[in-house]
C-alpha cells in the first residue's frame, strides 16, 4: 500500500488533481468539487477551515418539519436528512398531534460530566482521606477557566474520586460534574479535566515515597445520563381511529402497545425501532451543527442501562388514555463548536427563535416522538413502504434521468399504484418507447 505523505500541505486543487490522478475520479468529476462551494469568500472560508484535507462542500438537504406543537407553542422545526420520508413522517405526526394538545417535554436534568483515568501506587485507603483537601486544590486550580462559565450559570458542580482498584490494579477516577449552560462545553470540560490531571500529577502528597500518580487520559464522556430529556403525546383511545379509519382507536392502540412491547423485549426490533426516533434527532443534530455522534453513543448505551437493549419509548392506557412517552439522554449546544459559524445553522436557529440549549433538547425530543409515533402507526397499519416508497419515487425518477414530462406522468401514474423500482423504470421505458 502506498502510504501518502504531505496531502494536508497541498492546496485544494492539488489534493483534487491527486485524486484524479490516484483514484477512478475523473477528471470532469474532480471539477464538480467546486459545485457546491458558498458564493461568499467569507461563508466559503468557514467551509474550509472546519476540516483537514478539504476539498469541498457536500450538501444535504433541509427540509421543515410544520406544526410541531410543543407545551403549546408552534413551531417550524428544520430536518437535514437523507432519507425521503422522514420530514413528510414527522409532519405527518406534528399536524395529527397539534389538534390532540400536542408534544408536551420537560428537561430533567443538564449535568455532564468527564473523567480523569489515572493509576496510583499508593493505599487506597490514604487517598480516600487526602481526596476533600485534594478536591479544593482541583477546583482552585479550575477557577481562571471556569469563571466565564460561573457567570453564566454554569461551572464544576462536583469532583468525586471513584476507586476501580479492584476492577484493575492501582485505577482511579476523578469523575468530574459539569453544568455548561448553552454550551456542548466539550472544549470547556476537557481543558479542566486535564488541569486537573497536572494538578493530580504533581501532588506531593500523592507523589511521594514511592508513590505516584500516572494519568492514563482525561475526557469527557460522552454518557450523559444526568442530561436527560422527557416528551410524551396523549388522547383518549377512541381518537386514535383518526389516523387510520381502518382501525378503531382500541384497536390501534393495542397494536400500538404491542409494537412498542415488542421492541422491549427483542434487540433486533428494538435498534429499529430508536432508529425511527433518530430520524428526527440526527436531523434536528444535524441541521443546528450538533455532534449526533455523541448524541447518538449517549442514548444507545442509555437503551441498554439494565442489561438489556430496549426501545427509549413507553406506553400506558389507562383510564382509556393513550400516553406515549420518549425519555433520553441529550447533550446539546446552542452556542460554541459550530453553531455560530455555520450560514446553515444559524439560520435553522434563527427559523426556530434562537432556542436555548434546554429547548433545543425539547425541540429534538419531540421530533424524535413524532418520527417515531409515525413508523410505528405506519408498520401497524398501512406497512411503511406505500409511504416511503412514495416519498423515494423521485430519488428514483433523478436515477433514471427522468424529464420533466415523464416526471409529471410517474408522479401522477404512481398515486394509485405500487411504487416499486423495477415498475418505475418499466412505466418510463413505456413512455419512452411510445414517442
Ligand atoms: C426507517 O428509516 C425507520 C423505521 O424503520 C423505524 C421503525 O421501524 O420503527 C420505519
Amino acid at each position: 500500500m502506498e502510504v501518502i505523505s504531505g496531502f494536508s500541505k497541498l492546496n485544494r486543487q492539488q489534493r483534487i488533481d491527486y485524486l484524479t490522478g490516484h483514484s477512478k475520479l475523473n477528471d470532469s468529476e474532480g471539477s464538480h468539487f467546486h459545485d457546491f462551494d458558498a458564493p461568499d469568500e467569507e461563508n466559503q472560508r468557514v467551509f474550509e477551515d472546519m476540516i483537514e484535507n478539504y476539498i469541498g462542500n457536500f450538501p444535504l438537504p433541509i427540509g421543515m418539519v410544520t406544526n410541531l406543537l410543543l407545551n403549546d407553542e408552534s413551531l417550524i422545526v428544520p430536518f437535514v436528512t437523507e432519507e425521503s420520508s422522514v420530514v413528510a413522517a414527522a409532519s405527518k405526526a406534528a399536524k395529527f398531534w397539534a389538534t390532540r394538545g400536542g408534544f408536551r417535554a420537560l428537561v430533567t436534568s443538564m449535568t455532564k460530566k468527564g473523567q480523569v483515568h489515572f493509576t496510583w501506587n499508593g493505599d487506597r485507603d490514604k487517598i480516600a482521606i487526602l481526596f476533600p483537601g485534594i478536591r479544593e486544590k482541583l477546583l482552585t486550580a479550575c477557577s481562571d477557566l471556569t469563571a466565564r462559565m460561573r457567570q453564566r450559570g454554569g461551572g464544576i458542580t462536583e469532583i468525586q474520586l471513584i476507586d476501580k482498584t479492584r476492577e484493575l490494579a492501582d485505577y482511579f477516577q476523578l469523575d468530574v460534574s459539569f453544568e455548561t449552560a448553552d454550551a456542548m462545553g466539550a472544549n470547556f470540560i476537557n481543558s479542566c479535566l486535564e488541569t486537573c490531571a497536572s494538578v493530580l500529577q504533581n501532588l506531593t502528597e500523592l507523589n511521594s515515597q514511592g508513590n505516584q500518580v500516572q494519568i492514563i487520559m482525561s475526557i469527557l464522556s460522552n454518557y450523559t445520563p444526568g442530561s436527560k430529556v422527557k416528551c410524551h403525546v396523549e388522547c383518549p383511545v377512541g381518537e386514535l381511529e383518526d389516523w387510520d379509519k381502518d382501525l378503531t382507536g382500541e384497536a390501534f392502540a393495542k397494536k400500538f402497545r404491542q409494537a412498542v412491547d415488542i421492541a422491549n423485549v427483542d434487540i433486533s426490533r428494538a435498534v429499529t425501532h430508536n432508529k425511527g426516533i433518530f430520524n428526527g434527532i440526527d436531523a434536528v443534530m444535524v441541521a443546528t451543527g450538533n455532534d449526533w455522534r455523541a448524541v447518538e453513543a449517549s442514548a444507545h448505551a442509555y437503551a441498554s442501562r439494565d442489561g438489556n437493549y430496549k426501545g427509549l419509548t413507553s406506553i400506558s392506557l389507562d383510564d382509556n388514555m393513550f400516553r406515549y412517552e420518549l425519555e433520553l439522554p441529550l447533550s446539546v449546544g446552542t452556542v460554541g463548536g459550530i453553531t455560530q459559524i455555520h450560514p446553515m445553522v444559524r439560520k435553522a436557529m434563527a427559523i426556530m427563535n434562537y432556542p436555548d440549549a434546554g429547548k433545543l433538547m425539547i425541540i429534538a425530543a419531540a421530533s424524535g416522538l413524532a418520527n417515531n409515533f409515525s413508523s410505528v402507526s405506519s408498520l401497524i397499519t398501512t406497512g411503511i413502504q406505500k409511504g416511503h416508497m412514495r416519498m423515494h419515487l423521485t430519488n428514483i425518477l433523478n436515477q433514471l434521468n427522468a424529464k420533466k414530462e415523464e416526471r409529471e406522468n410517474a408522479i401522477s401514474h404512481f398515486k394509485e399504484v405500487t411504487v416499486g423500482f423495477a415498475a418505475v423504470e418499466d412505466f418510463i421505458r413505456q413512455i419512452r418507447n411510445e414517442k
